[in-house]
């Protein structure tokens, strides 16, 4: 049987998977805790990534080589940059790159060397799949608290997200980085930490891969000031509702 990864940014994101899964057998590898079980009949492997890009690489290798995962599926938090991407959105990724990737002028600028590209793709189908259940699950939710006073319901977005080893936190340096991508022709729609890690490993070992993440600040100079609250009362219920509505919608 096929075996899925679910690989969460953060543990909040995780709990109510966890919660769910039967026959839960836990292992452990390189100081990280992975949970073996299945969901609604589909097997999968559940583990966080950790913070950062290594991290990411580290857990997402791991997964692939000690597991034998056919295919990685990310949920996390993001920061909102594109055009019209809320707090409360959800971005489904198309594909990937590294903003924090400078090897020029050995390389042009992002582009990850002795790769030949820069920006590394999901998988169409599984994020054909992951779209769809995004749509589904934000559609049958009822807003969550911290979202009452929302004057709509979260959107889905799908499109290119940025990752490197920064919380980007002031207007001016999302601004700086925006600006610079854009220049070289990129225009993302979120940044996070750990996206374009995991999909390079997807790409080395040939594995299918998708994202999504849910917005929980705009990557200005207030995007720290309530983001364990967003985690807590928005992103866990997102995270859990997308993940159910996913590994229904996969082939058994
Ligand atoms: N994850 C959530 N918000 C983020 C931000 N502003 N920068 C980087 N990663 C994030």
């Amino acid at each position: 049987m096929t075996v899925t990864a679910i690989l969460s940014a953060l543990s909040e994101e995780q709990q109510g998977l966890l919660a769910q899964l039967v026959q839960p057998e836990k292992l452990t590898r390189g100081g990280r805790d992975f949970w073996q079980g299945e969901l609604h009949g589909r097997r999968v492997v559940l583990a966080l990534s950790k913070i950062g890009k290594v991290a990411a690489a580290t857990t997402a290798t791991t997964l692939i080589e000690a597991f034998g995962v056919h295919r990685i599926v990310f949920t996390g938090v993001a920061g909102g940059v594109g055009p019209g991407v809320q707090v409360g959105d959800v971005v489904v990724a198309s594909d990937f790159v590294q903003h924090d990737m400078n090897a020029s002028p050995l390389f042009a600028r992002y582009e990850v060397p002795l790769y030949g590209q820069t920006r590394f793709a999901c998988d169409p189908a599984l994020t054909a799949l992951l779209m769809q259940a995004a749509k589904q699950a934000l559609a049958s939710m009822a807003p969550p608290f911290a979202m009452q006073g929302a004057q709509t319901k979260g959107r889905v977005h799908g499109g290119l997200i940025a990752s490197g080893d920064q919380f980007v936190a002031s207007a001016a340096s999302a601004r700086q980085l925006l600006a610079d991508l854009r220049a070289a022709g990129h225009a993302p729609q979120a940044v996070e930490m750990e996206g374009a890690a995991v999909a390079q490993v997807c790409f080395d070992y040939g594995l299918p891969f998708a994202a999504v993440r849910t917005i929980s600040d705009r990557a200005d100079d207030s995007a720290h000031v309530d983001f364990p609250q967003f985690v807590n009362e928005v992103a866990r219920h997102y995270a859990l509702a997308i993940m159910d509505a996913l590994v229904r919608s996969l082939p058994p």
